[in-house]
């Protein structure tokens, strides 16, 4: 299969190497407004660089976008006006309006999308899931999701992220989401500004807490920063009224016990998306071939990452206004 790959940064020069390696792809086309960062994967790789998108898409089977999110809307209609399936990372636009506009146009086509929410493929989220449809944890009434980076990004990826809630955050309520399989009506979210005053200076905060209130009364309790010196940590915890399961408690963890003879965490913590994700992120890919080969439907559609979009809205707007927001007044309504 030929598989295209537009943007090569962080996480695309990742997908480079991942999707080299998966043995159903056999061509690898690759492209970046960056000429150093195509020529880089091509030597290391033997991927192909493509002249121009429309090349690009001219020459392959799937495309997975992993530009910057301001291009996303872009390429995501590019692909689909082609007819070439695409995986575009996470989210699909700077805000959940251009994103809904993108759903609109995506709906209109047959072309399949799937979004990057990559936790979708993590064992442990996948199990945690599986706890909650057996009903094995009872009433689940609290749900808490934690995404802390080590570290900032740069201060350009910042500029042009659109905030913690809708760059960082945003996985986590799709996770909520995907987890619980209910859907979210109100939000209170704060935050503070500690750190690099790029934070303060462009109106975002560099840690954040979003409570979350589910359509059957579930509490969510979403809590992210981008100072967590310790490591990266992503964890789940769902707490029902007959047990409690938690995804990401292992070893890696980038908490340290203070509990005098306890031990756990004894491993090197988790430092970045790669290594704590890394088999998720082959999980996805891998299942996006197969969304290609047209045995199996998006697992995660662009009105899944429309709906986690909202959620960032509806916070963006709690922090800025200090007070709670329902979903449907920052939704706008799809026409029918
Ligand atoms: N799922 C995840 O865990 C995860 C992790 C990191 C980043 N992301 C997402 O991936 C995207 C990229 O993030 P990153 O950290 O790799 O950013 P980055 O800034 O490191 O890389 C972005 C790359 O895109 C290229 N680019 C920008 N516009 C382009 C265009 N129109 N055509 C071709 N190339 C273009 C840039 O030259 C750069 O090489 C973001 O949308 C981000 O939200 C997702």
């Amino acid at each position: 299969m030929r598989i295209g790959l537009i943007g090569l940064g962080r996480i695309g020069a990742f997908h480079a190497a991942t999707l080299a390696d998966l043995s159903t792809v056999d061509t690898l086309v690759v492209a970046d407004a960056v000429p150093a960062a195509v020529e880089k994967v091509v030597a290391a790789l033997g991927a192909t660089a493509a002249g121009s998108l429309e090349e690009l898409l001219a020459a392959v089977d799937g495309v997975v976008v992993a530009a910057a999110t301001d291009a996303h809307p872009k390429l995501i209609l590019a692909a689909v006006e082609a007819g070439v399936p695409v995986f575009c990372e996470k989210p699909v636009a700077r805000d959940a309006a251009e994103a809904a506009d993108v759903l609109r146009r995506v709906e209109a086509s047959a072309v399949p999308v799937q979004i990057g929410y990559n936790r979708r493929f993590d064992a442990g989220v996948v199990a945690a899931r599986a706890a909650v449809i057996s009903g094995e944890l009872g009433r689940l009434h609290t749900v808490r999701s934690t995404t802390m980076d080590p570290a900032p990004p740069p201060a350009g990826y910042l500029a042009g992220s659109g905030g913690i809630f809708r760059d960082c955050s945003v996985h986590d309520f799709d996770i909520v989401r995907f987890v619980t399989g209910r859907e979210v009506v109100e939000v209170y979210a704060t935050g503070c500004a500690h750190g690099d005053p790029v934070f303060a200076a462009s109106g975002d905060v560099a840690t954040a807490t979003a409570v979350l209130t589910l359509d059957d009364g579930t509490l969510g309790v979403v809590s992210n920063t981008r100072y967590h010196g310790r490591g990266y940590d992503v964890r789940l915890e769902l707490h029902g009224s007959l047990d409690t399961v938690a995804a990401g408690l292992e070893d890696r963890l980038p908490v340290r016990s203070v509990e005098p003879g306890v031990t756990f965490p004894a491993g090197r913590a988790h430092q970045s998306f790669m290594d704590r994700f890394g088999p998720a992120y082959r999980a996805e890919l891998a299942a996006f071939t197969e969304v290609v080969a047209g045995t199996r439907p998006s697992p995660c559609t662009v009105a899944d990452a429309v709906e986690a979009g909202w959620i960032a809205e509806a916070c963006t707007l709690s922090l800025r206004e200090h007070r709670p927001v329902r979903l449907e007044e920052v939704r706008t309504p799809t026409p029918a």
